[in-house]
């Protein structure tokens, strides 16, 4: 099995603060792999040495192939890169601004242009390629942005929270794209603080301090919980969660929406329990039902576990 992606022991300090702490990994070719962490984590450190910007403190890799301490030009040329605050030229058109990068990776002549119109189709943005870049909507630059980090067809993309910031329904758009990419036989690699977006993911890292705390499919990482989540439903909401979340039994207390996620010991009586206590203190209507866990039940748990 040949990977896209692989390090070992990755480390980087600045001064002697550690952003990136001995993290290994392997990404397969065609993966759609998604790296979980909240602010500071790491995330973005971790591409930039991915991506031959930056050179690790410690540890090795390899990224299509080349080393990512001696390799970081060839890198640099056979990936596509899509940073956290992607930088497109406002005066330029969309379509300037696809013949300016593609010229970057030394496009030229018919094939430039044949990409450039490809480019333009997959993202959706032929009706306002001539227009410049500060009158498109933030959705439609962030497509544009996609379009310029692939404009020279590479086999790996890295995505740096491409998606934070837009709706929920470019979002979703955005997503469509990346599937795309992925039955073309591109690996992607994509960071991301959304939890529904990473469910997406073929397999996801979750890193909080630099660290690497879980990797898996988003199934496995769910079936694999060792809680029991159950929600809960009751008037008095906040009254009723200062209340329960006192007790032993109660692992975890999180309000989801209009409920309360309560994560208790594999086998316990829960509802017995929940019982006893609301006939105490006088609660009558509730409503408690065990649901499966979602990866923001194991997000919680291990971010307050590991200090994220
Ligand atoms: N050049 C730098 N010099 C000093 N500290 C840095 C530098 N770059 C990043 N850091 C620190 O390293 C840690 C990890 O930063 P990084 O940008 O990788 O986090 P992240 O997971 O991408 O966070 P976010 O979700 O906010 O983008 C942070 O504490 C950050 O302040
Ligand atoms: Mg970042």
């Amino acid at each position: 099995m040949e990977y896209a992606v692989e390090v070992s022991n990755l480390t980087k300090r600045f001064g002697d603060f550690t952003a990136v702490d001995g993290i290994s990994f392997a990404v397969k070719k065609g993966e759609i792999f998604g790296f979980l962490g909240p602010n500071g984590a790491g995330k973005s450190t971790t591409i930039r040495m991915l991506t031959g910007i930056l050179i690790p403190t410690e540890g090795s890799g390899r990224v299509s192939g080349f080393d990512i301490i001696t390799g970081q030009d060839s890198i640099k040329k056979s990936i596509g890169y899509m940073s956290q605050r992607f930088s497109l030229y406002d005066d330029l058109t969309a379509r300037e601004n696809l013949n300016f990068f593609g010229s970057i990776y030394g496009l030229d002549g018919a094939a430039l242009v044949e990409r450039i119109d490809h480019v333009i189709v997959m993202a959706g943005i032929a009706g306002m390629a001539d227009r410049q870049v500060k009158n498109l909507p933030a959705g439609i630059k962030q497509r544009l942005a996609l379009g310029a980090a692939i404009i020279h067809d590479p086999p790996i993309l890295f995505l740096d929270e491409p998606t934070s910031g837009v709706d929920p329904v470019m979002r979703r758009n955005f997503w469509d794209l990346i599937y795309r990419f992925s039955r073309e036989g591109k690996t992607i690699f994509v960071t991301s603080h959304y939890m529904d977006e990473v469910e997406n993911c073929s397999r996801i890292i979750l890193i909080i301090s630099g660290r690497i705390i879980a990797m898996d499919s988003p199934d496995n990482l769910k079936s694999s919980f060792p809680y029991e989540v159950y929600s809960l439903n009751v008037e008095h909401l906040i009254k009723i969660f200062d209340h329960i979340s006192r007790f032993p039994f109660v692992q975890e207390a999180a309000v989801f929406g209009s409920d309360i996620h309560i994560l208790t010991e594999k086998g316990y009586p829960l509802e017995k329990e929940i019982k006893k206590i609301f006939k105490r203190i006088g609660v009558k209507k509730f409503r408690l039902e065990r649901v499966p866990p979602t990866l923001e039940d194991v997000f919680v748990v291990n971010a307050r576990k590991f200090g994220g």
